[in-house]
């Protein structure tokens, strides 16, 4: 019998803000809180400036073996609108050897010079999305940051030869002048000695990407633009998957890098603000199958490194902002409606969205290698609706906003394959409360902001039922 396994429980911290008004500070690429700092700087002579983004550090296992592959180095000029930097990939020569891979590295190392807003870039592996970043803000000194992501899950794809895509969209002029460049390297573990079985079977054997196909003229993510827009994708899997797993990208930017100190339409009606955004602070990115609502993600409060306030720029960036994070949604309890070798409707919306929001997905999928047919049954499903109440008071420019929120979803099925019958529970419940409060005629904001998320990955019935 598996053990039942449970992800702790994840308390978004909280935010305590004081704002300028929207009003005192606008700029052409930005939002209003968001601003390029010019001084104090140092001088162009000195050493560049480190930054770094305070992270759990990647520990490869002791005795293991290593290679490093340079995948890709790039210039990000003005690259805004154009095709993504791709390069072929082939497995590196180590992967072939025979050891068993214990941990993959991706790592990401740029440096840039002169004067730059913070940009978002993705990198994909064959259209799968293997890390997004923001960029730091350079100095006249020069700068240089170094992110890496723990890559393992993608085992299957590293096996394989495919195509890299880098987007980084930027823009240059005699104002901004900084030109971004990047080196992305593939570090590879292998063990001493022979693995724990149960260790691979935490990777997948086939990962779909549920993004825009290449070419494009940006990033492989799908781009939601508001609140009734919804990205989707038709794909079909294979009739022997008995687990799916899917995982999100999620980024927000423009009129929503700072959804949650947005204040509702109303007061923007009312104030006749033009150049700030509304629709209040609360937003969900909401996944669907077949039109049906299967998880939800309650976004992590990424603030960029040219967001708020320059002590979360550098030298140490915000929480996520050099590696956001991705979200997994277990939808194995719905195999049972997708193994029928039919496509199915993979979409993503976002409640009360404002331009713009980036978003795209893996699906990550569990193969019987032992039969091409595995079976399955939804046995309980329940997903209502989201609980959203808006209480707003305000007089002119001050005044109050408090949102609160719910959700939860609960579906638990079976999959029958040649290892067995096991029963999957999948289960979110989040919370949410935010109060946005004007004061001396709008120039002072205050945002407290709380997420609670609980999510639950419950299995029973097989010894490789694995937790997320
Ligand atoms: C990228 O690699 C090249 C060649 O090794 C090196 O000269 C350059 O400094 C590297 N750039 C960064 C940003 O790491
Ligand atoms: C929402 O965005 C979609 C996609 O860009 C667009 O087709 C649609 O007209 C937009 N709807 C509104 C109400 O702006
Ligand atoms: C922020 O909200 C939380 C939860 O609603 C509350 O416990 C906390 O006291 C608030 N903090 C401030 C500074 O208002």
């Amino acid at each position: 019998m598996a053990p039942s396994a449970a992800a702790p429980s994840l308390l978004l911290p909280l935010l305590f803000l004081a704002l300028l008004h929207p009003a005192a500070s606008a700029s052409q690429h930005r939002h209003r809180f968001g601003a390029y700092l010019d001084a104090p700087s140092p001088d162009a002579s000195e050493p560049p400036t480190i930054f770094f983004e305070v992270d759990r550090p990647i520990r490869p296992p002791r005795g293991s073996s290593s290679c490093s592959t340079l995948l890709l180095s790039g210039t990000f000029g003005a690259t805004y609108g154009q095709p993504p930097v791709t390069a072929p990939y082939a497995p590196p020569a180590c992967l072939g050897g025979g050891g068993a891979l214990a941990l993959a590295v991706l790592e990401w190392t740029a440096d840039c010079r002169g004067r730059q807003f913070d940009r978002i870039f993705g990198v994909w592996l064959s259209s799968a999305e293997l890390l997004r970043g923001c960029t730091a803000e350079p100095r006249p000194n020069g700068i240089h940051w170094s992110v890496s992501r723990d890559v393992t899950r993608y085992a299957v794809l590293l096996a394989e030869p495919g195509e890299i895509a880098v987007y980084l969209g930027n823009i240059v002029d005699n104002t901004y002048t900084g030109v971004y460049h990047a080196n992305l390297t593939l570090h590879l573990y292998f063990h001493a000695a022979p693995p724990p079985q149960l260790q691979q079977q935490e990777r997948a054997d086939l990962i779909v990407s549920i993004s825009r196909s290449l070419p494009l003229t940006d990033g492989q993510w799908f781009a939601i633009q508001n609140a009734t827009d919804v990205q989707s994708k038709k794909l079909s899997i294979p009739s022997n998957t008995y687990r799916a797993v899917l995982e999100v990208f999620v980024s927000y930017h423009s009129d929503d890098e700072f959804w949650y100190t947005n204040p509702p339409n109303d007061y923007i009606e009312a104030n006749k603000l033009s150049n700030i955004p509304g629709n209040g602070a609360f937003r969900e990115v909401v996944a669907r199958v077949d039109g049906e609502v299967v998880g939800a993600v309650w976004p992590f409060t990424v603030i960029y490194t040219g967001g708020v306030n320059p002590l979360l720029w550098r030298p140490i960036t915000g929480i996520g902002s050099f590696n956001l994070p991705s979200y997994d949604i277990d939808i194995t309890p719905f195999l049972g409606k997708l193994l029928d070798g039919k496509e199915h409707d993979f979409g993503f919306g976002v409640t009360n969205a404002l331009d713009l929001w980036y978003i795209d997905a893996n699906l990550h999928l569990w193969l019987d290698h032992k039969s091409d047919k595995t079976t399955g049954s939804l046995l309980s499903y329940d997903a209502s609706g989201l609980d959203l109440n808006v209480n707003s008071e305000f007089t002119g420019l001050d005044g109050q906003f408090v949102t609160s929120a719910a959700r939860h979803v609960s579906a638990t099925g079976w999959v029958k394959s040649s290892y067995g019958e096991v029963t999957t529970t999948f289960y979110q419940r989040f919370s949410y409360e935010n109060s946005n409060v004007f004061t001396k005629n709008g120039n002072v904001q205050i945002v407290n902001q709380t997420i609670d998320a609980k999510v639950w990955h419950f299995c029973q019935g097989y010894f490789f039922c694995v937790a997320l």
